[in-house]
């Protein structure tokens, strides 16, 4: 099996069996974004502790790229500061997609990453800064 496919397998199991699935009551910061082009919503819960990410949760419609970007990016998030939050950035998801994407795909890729940093910006009042 190619080094793509096994990219590929993952990119499958986290979009069948999404990790950090569902809603947190009560979030310290809660975000919905959509991909203009299809209209997939994904929105992201978090829960901040002493400046950083204690959970997030995630839920919405996407394909299988948007919904397995933000599983993994949900995994990636969990622990870490506002700041190192706010300095991932599309290389971060595409490296941990692993896969070459056309440029379609690509705003399928960064939804996630769009919708958690309008989650953080929220929170701290930062200015939204293009992703895509
Ligand atoms: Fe809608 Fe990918 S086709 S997010």
């Amino acid at each position: 099996m190619s080094l793509d496919d096994l990219y590929r397998q993952n990119i499958l199991d986290h979009y069948q069996n999404p990790r950090n699935w569902g809603t947190l009551e009560q979030p310290d910061a809660s975000a919905e974004d959509s991909n203009p082009l299809c209209g997939d919503r994904i929105r992201m819960d978090l829960r901040i502790k002493d400046g950083r990410v204690e959970d997030l949760k995630f839920s919405g419609e996407g394909c299988s790229i948007s919904r397995a970007a933000a599983s993994m990016l949900s995994e990636e998030v969990i622990g870490k500061t506002l700041e190192e939050v706010k300095a991932l950035n599309r290389d971060d998801v595409l490296e941990l997609l692993g896969i070459e994407l056309g440029p379609v795909r690509l705003k399928c890729a960064l939804l996630a990453l769009k919708t958690l940093k309008v989650g953080v910006y929220g929170l701290q009042g930062w200015k939204e800064e293009d992703e895509s």
